[in-house]
């Protein structure tokens, strides 16, 4: 039985961080280890106490002085929207119809969508991100690019087919029966396949019919242990467009509600420009609003109010929400969501960032006995972070004074420079992509 001994700083959460000096909320050991025997971890403390119970012949991966921790998980972006980031000078709409549905249709192509889905998941992978949530484009061939690259990489990712039958280019729709179909034959393909996890996806209320959205309701009926996936109050053309839709419901939410599309494993992208009686209905189902602040800066579509989340009692978590999102880096988006809050007056401790990016967001999606920290039993998905990644940080780290301080330099200033190591289910990735390049050559 082959063992990985993982040296360096350990750090994971325990809880949620009640404020910057919360030392309770999370385990750090200085000279740490993390033991890791068949992808799983069996040990994490002291490197001289793990040390000498493993096996005299344990290979050890020394990262000393970088920081060892939980790999980082994204919980809304666009598998297909990979070369479409950075498309310049559209709110919403104008950027979907110009740029993305667009960018979508060459996903029909088998080897297209084999190609950018083995592209992301590296991307993924080079910036610490070992799980995440993604939308698949319109085409079933889409959905098996997505999973095999991820199963050929070992990586525990969620995604799913988006349903969309109306509000789009032709070749970019189904139809009830077709979406409903495709779906279902994909949930029993990948769902529960290794480690993959499906997402049923219609995109939001403006593409899909009512008819489809029976559909969706049913595939949710049906398939309880699926996660679900739409996205929500955006921008404000898209919120009019869609309750012009829906003349029956009474806001964006309740066009959701109606079709019991709201439970406990919903994610719903962005959420900005929700009323207090739509957040209560969020906190009441359980499901959870997606914070993505890269994206709500670029596509101007405004500031995610997570202290209303709070005092309502609704969950959220934190997402790069790629292509609209601007970066593959979760430190990226902390640094972001740190300056979106600010702008109204709210705090995002660094404690709070990391706690975010790991048990954070895996609790969001109801996976943290696997993923999302260092317990023992747990999945060994583990980022080595190099917190002097890049020479200014090297330099501004010379007059840090506390871990806190080094958290929020490195979600200030790190990117996918400071990922010196990340491995999935135990398995070092960046030798592995090193060794395809060399192979390549
Ligand atoms: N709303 C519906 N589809 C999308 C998408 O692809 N990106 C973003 N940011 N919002 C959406
Ligand atoms: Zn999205």
């Amino acid at each position: 039985m082959s063992e990985l001994l993982i040296r360096g700083r350990v750090l994971t959460f325990i809880d949620e961080p009640q404020g910057i000096d919360d030392t309770a909320s999370y385990l750090t050991v200085d000279d740490g280890a993390v033991l890791v025997r068949d992808g799983k971890i069996v040990a994490v403390g002291d490197y001289a106490d793990i040390r000498k119970a493993a096996p005299a012949d344990v290979t050890v991966a020394d990262h000393r002085p970088h920081l060892v921790m939980p790999g980082l998980i994204d919980t809304h972006l666009h598998f297909p929207q990979t070369q479409a980031i950075a498309s310049y000078g559209a709110q919403l709409m104008e950027w979907l119809n110009t740029y993305i549905f667009v960018e979508e249709q060459k996903f029909a192509e088998p080897e297209h969508a084999a190609f950018i889905a083995g592209r992301f998941m590296d991307e993924l992978l080079s910036n610490g991100t070992t799980t995440a949530v993604a939308y698949c484009s319109v085409h079933p061939q889409s959905v098996d690019a997505y999973f095999t690259a991820a199963e050929q990489r070992g990586m525990l990712m969620v995604g799913g087919k988006v349903m969309m039958d109306r509000n789009a280019p032709d070749a970019l729709r189904d139809t009830p029966q077709r979406g409903y179909d495709e779906t279902r034959r994909l949930i029993g393909k990948w769902h529960g396949r290794g480690r993959a996890q499906y997402a049923i996806s219609p995109r939001f209320a403006i593409t899909s019919t009512p008819e489809q959205m029976e559909m969706a309701k049913a595939l949710v009926a049906e398939h309880r242990d699926c996660y679900v996936q739409t996205h929500l109050s955006e921008n404000r053309d898209e919120i009019a467009f869609a309750t012009s839709l829906y003349p029956d419901a009474r806001d964006y939410t309740d066009i959701y509600a109606r079709y019991d599309l709201l439970t406990g494993k919903t994610l719903l992208g962005h959420c900005i420009h929700l009323s207090d009686r739509e957040i209560s209905v969020l906190a009441e189902t359980g499901a959870v609003g997606v914070f993505c602040p890269t994206s709500n800066l670029f596509l101007g579509s405004g500031l995610f109010d997570r202290d209303r989340f709070d005092r309502l009692g609704a969950r959220w978590s934190v997402a790069t929400d790629v292509g609209a999102g601007t970066s593959f880096s979760m430190l990226e988006t902390m640094d972001e969501a740190y300056k979106v809050l600010h702008l109204q007056g709210q705090r995002l401790s660094p404690l709070n960032s990391f706690y975010r990016m790991t048990l954070g967001n895996a609790r969001a999606l109801g996976l943290q006995d696997r993923i999302g920290s260092l317990h023992v039993g747990a999945d060994a998905d583990i980022v080595v972070l190099d917190s002097s990644g890049k020479s200014a940080m090297e330099l501004r780290m010379r007059t840090a004074k506390s871990l806190a301080d080094e958290l929020f330099i490195l979600q200030t200033m790190g990117d996918d420079r400071c990922v010196a190591e990340v491995y999935v289910a135990g398995r070092a990735m960046k030798a592995r992509k090193a060794g395809a390049a060399a192979r390549a050559l």
